[in-house]
């Protein structure tokens, strides 16, 4: 029996600077230990239960977290929608209650940020938000890893992977990543946790997409504290300027919104001329969380020498690894 309350990780916004960065070093480590075969798996967590509770669809951090889990030894019980009453007949106060009675940890994927919070209040055991519609934290350490790994080995497509030398604070600071999309919750994570680290961020989203209150609070403050810049523009040119780094999401929303949608993003589509006349820099690299619709970058972006998406898309594993490690195994991040 638990007698403290477990620690949680629903936002990147939550964590210390030192914190951050651990979960990225502890990323890579386990990284080159689970993928180079450095050393004998360990399974830390034998025995050990996670309850997988998703209310929506996912490929990546479901694969990502089951694998991470048997990994560790331990046993990651899906939980979809149809399959448990996660605030459809039962209220997410009781499921949390319950579920947590008899797991070691809970990774839920829900709608409203407000149904993680209450799960993470209610519950016995480690809360990973794996998104809501405010914050996706998992993803946003992807990227991290993914940028720093880019800047270490300086090549997309690294022949050997061993311990780095570099630590994150010596590549990471001082990139410029430029935003171009909805103002969503991949961009509101990336809001709370590029500053911490050093790195400038711009974003342009067509009018009438505006992020959170709170969450421009804490970009600015975090933004102010690190002296990186945070830049709000409606011109995904400006936005682009001098950018090593372009990021953008799916912004088509339901089929319904998808007319209304097209034309408030028109000039919103990363393409080479895009990225050309808003002058990023020559050498400027692509990124995406996926799953990814041809309306928000065009297939010459994507499937081009510049782009990340695929090592982004792999390093989801290392690093919600690092997570359950940290939270399961370590119990503290
Ligand atoms: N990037 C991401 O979270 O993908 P899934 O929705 O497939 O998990
Ligand atoms: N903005 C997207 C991200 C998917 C990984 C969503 O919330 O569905």
């Amino acid at each position: 029996t638990q007698t403290s309350k477990p620690q949680h990780f629903l936002s990147t916004a939550d964590l210390t600077k030192d914190q951050l960065y651990n979960l990225l070093t502890r990323s890579i480590e386990l990284k080159v230990e689970a993928k180079y075969n450095v050393s004998t798996p360990t399974r830390p967590l034998t025995g050990k239960t996670l309850a997988v509770m998703f209310s929506k669809r996912s490929t990546r951090t479901r694969v990502a977290t089951e694998s991470a889990m048997a990994y560790l030894g331990g046993h990651a019980m899906f939980l979809g929608a149809q399959d448990i009453q996660l605030g459809v007949n039962e209220s997410l106060l009781d499921t949390s209650r319950v579920v947590s009675s008899m797991v070691d940890g809970i990774m839920a994927r829900v709608g409203g940020h407000d149904e993680i919070v209450t799960l993470a209040k209610e519950s016995s055991v480690p809360v990973i938000n794996a998104l809501s519609d405010k914050y996706h934290p998992t993803q946003i350490l992807a990227d991290l890893v993914t940028l720093h790994e880019y800047r270490h080995h300086k090549t997309l497509n690294p022949t050997e992977y061993t311990a780095h030398q570099q630590h994150p604070s010596e590549t990471l600071p001082g990139l410029k990543v430029a935003w171009v999309g909805d103002a969503n919750n991949i961009l509101q994570e990336l809001m709370v946790a590029l500053p911490k680290v050093g790195i400038h961020l711009s974003a342009a989203c067509p009018k009438g997409y505006e992020c959170q209150q709170d969450v421009l609070d804490i970009a600015k403050a975090e933004a102010k504290k690190e002296g990186t810049q945070l830049i709000f523009t409606t011109s995904p040119e400006e936005a682009i300027k001098d950018a090593d780094v372009i990021v953008t999401d799916t912004c088509m929303g339901q089929e319904e919104e998808k007319a209304k949608r097209l034309a408030e993003f028109a000039g919103y589509q990363v393409t080479m001329d895009l990225a050309k006349r808003g002058g990023a820099k020559p050498d400027w690299i692509f990124m995406h969380c996926l799953p990814r619709k041809p309306e928000e970058v065009d297939d010459e972006v994507f499937y081009s020498d510049r782009s990340l998406v695929f090592p982004e898309a792999e390093n989801r594993k290392w690093t919600i690894l690092a997570v359950l490690d940290s939270l399961l195994v370590k119990k503290s991040l």
